[in-house]
């Protein structure tokens, strides 16, 4: 099972605030890396482990047992992978997302990539993904922050989704972990909220699991041919 941490860097740290950071913490773990936006912490990261540099936005330290999965926000050069992957997950679960397969395979590229490029705001908002050793995209969970000042203590997670072959090893806990922790330390998020269908379901008792609690139900919220699927409305407090 993996487990670690992520050191996020925020804009304001300076190298070697960062770096401080990062050695306070390192101790104990296996270091896994993560450049921040602008590479500081770069050549500490480097003498710590002399692990693959990725280019984001903190250190990630994990433990010696970890698998290779490893995560970080989508950029970019992610938008074909991250399209495939919405495609997979609106086929596959129709009852889970309120998109459908159909109306966003007709969609126009372009539009797709407009909507890609608004969420690409990190902190505030971006698309958290899961990679395989071989740089597959096997996961995804989106994160959107409220902008309006009476909201913006509240974020959306959305479109979580795990490819099936990698169901069952903490890889949704581990993008959702990543996902709060950055929501309130970087994007100084109070609570998360999240929709889930249907009622009962795996994403149901996942969230459960995380520690969401229910706080309604929206009856007959989504409409698939002739039958109506309940979203439950649910928040965790960060
Ligand atoms: C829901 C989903 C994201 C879970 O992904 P996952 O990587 O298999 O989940 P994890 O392995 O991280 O499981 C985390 C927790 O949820 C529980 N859980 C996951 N799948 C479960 C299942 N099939 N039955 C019961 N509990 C389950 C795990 O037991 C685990 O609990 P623990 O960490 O306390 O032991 C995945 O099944 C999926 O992509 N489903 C289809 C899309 C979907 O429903 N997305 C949600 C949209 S809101």
């Amino acid at each position: 099972m993996y487990r670690g941490r992520i050191v996020p860097c925020r804009n304001q740290d300076s190298g070697s605030e960062f770096c401080k950071k990062v050695f306070f913490q390192a101790k104990g773990y296996k270091s896994f890396v993560v450049t921040p936006l602008s590479y500081k912490g770069e050549t500490l990261a480097r003498s710590i482990c002399g692990s693959p540099i990725f280019n984001i936005f903190g250190v990630l330290l994990v433990d010696e047992s970890c698998s290779m999965i490893y995560y970080r926000p989508l950029e970019e050069h992610d938008f074909m992978a991250f399209v495939e992957l919405r495609k997979e997950a609106f086929l596959n679960e129709p009852e889970s997302f309120g998109s459908d397969y159909a109306t966003y395979t007709a969609t126009p590229l372009i539009d797709k990539e407009h909507f890609f490029e608004k969420v690409l705001n990190y902190p505030f908002s971006f698309v958290l993904g899961a990679f395989a050793e071989d740089n597959t995209m096997i996961g995804i969970a989106g994160f959107t922050c409220h902008t309006a000042t009476k909201r913006r203590h509240k974020g959306i997670l959305w479109g979580m989704y795990v490819k099936p072959a990698f169901r069952l090893q903490g890889i949704a806990r581990k993008l959702a972990e990543i996902i709060m922790l950055s929501a309130k330390e970087d994007a100084q998020c109070e609570q998360i909220l999240i929709t889930v269908s249907p009622p009962g379901s795996v994403a149901h008792q996942f969230y459960d699991r995380l520690g969401f609690i229910q706080y309604g139900v929206e009856y007959r919220a989504l409409k698939l041919d002739d039958e109506y699927v309940d979203e439950v409305l649910m928040m965790r407090v960060l």
